[in-house]
């Protein structure tokens, strides 16, 4: 596979990252995941504005990635990946430099490294999955896209050990998001999601459901879960850029009281489905 490195495309084993990169020693990085659909990137200027907030909020020197649109359209072709669905994937690291905890010098050049991968939906469907509830370990700026991922993988491995497809993160009582999603409820015919924090991702596809409800004139609120009224839902969702839209039915192996993909649910389903292969670049 062909990627992209500081600059240039290489065959991906020509990359050698320093083992003195601060993405490497530090996680002092970002990265976005973006998917494509038939070749088109989906929401992409949705991705590289959340990813120039989060270069702001880490005071990186450079906040503006406007090559990346670029890169990626490159990628998805040169790597033969026109046809069918990808993702591509980019990191943005604070550069390499001599460990110290202190920024290196203003003139350090970010590493900026991006590839792209075939992929093949593996629980878009309305199937229906499993999650469980962990408690939040993660630092109180989950805001921001950053590498620094240990909580998320150690929440998410604990959910496959349980045979779950997600673990949902509750802090103080209030259920958050997932490893990797965002999360979505239905109660008594209106869309509840988390508030935008800084202790969940402002996700693209979390605000294309919210779109979506509007166009499809679902109520929608943006208002917090609670844990202790999360099995009081008629629906539960998951969204996010590799998962769609993804019904909920068991919660910690308790049966969701209905039991089945809920009726807006699968009205949201099919409209992001119709999105997804209608869209225009
Ligand atoms: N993760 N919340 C968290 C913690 C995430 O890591 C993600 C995405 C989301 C959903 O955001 P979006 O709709 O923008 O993909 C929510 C990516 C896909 C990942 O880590 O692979």
């Amino acid at each position: 596979m062909i990627a992209y490195f500081n600059g240039r495309f290489l065959r991906e084993e020509d990359i050698h990252v320093s083992p003195e990169d601060r993405g490497f020693l530090f996680a002092d990085a970002l990265y976005e995941v973006v998917r494509t659909y038939e070749g088109r990137l989906f929401e992409t200027q949705a991705h590289w504005d959340r990813l120039t907030y989060g270069a702001k909020a880490l005071r990186f020197n450079r906040t503006q990635f406007t090559e990346l649109k670029e890169v990626a359209e490159t990628l998805i072709r040169e790597n033969g990946l026109t046809r069918g669905d990808a993702t591509v994937y980019v990191q943005v690291t604070r550069g390499q430099a001599r460990r110290s905890h202190a920024f290196p010098p203003p003139e350090t050049p970010l590493t900026i490294y991006a590839s792209a991968r075939p992929f093949s939906p593996k629980s878009c469907a309305l199937d229906g999955v499993s999650v469980i509830l962990v408690s939040d370990q993660r630092w109180a700026r989950c805001d921001i896209k950053t590498v620094g991922l240990t909580a998320n993988v150690l929440a998410h491995q604990q959910a496959l050990e349980h045979g779950a497809y997600e673990a949902l993160f509750v802090r103080d009582g209030a259920v958050l998001e997932g490893t990797h999603t965002n999360l979505f409820t239905v109660v008594d015919g209106t869309v509840v999601t988390p508030p935008r924090t800084n202790y969940i991702l402002g996700g693209i596809t979390r605000q294309a459901v919210l779109d979506l409800c509007k166009e499809l004139s679902i109520p929608a609120v943006e208002n917090p879960v609670f844990e202790s009224r999360l099995m009081e839902a008629d629906e539960i969702m998951v969204v996010g850029t590799t998962t769609e839209i993804t019904p909920v039915l068991r919660v910690n192996g308790q049966k969701l009281r209905s039991g089945v993909p809920g009726e807006i649910t699968r009205r949201l389903w099919k409209a992001f489905r119709e999105k997804a292969a209608g869209f225009e670049d």
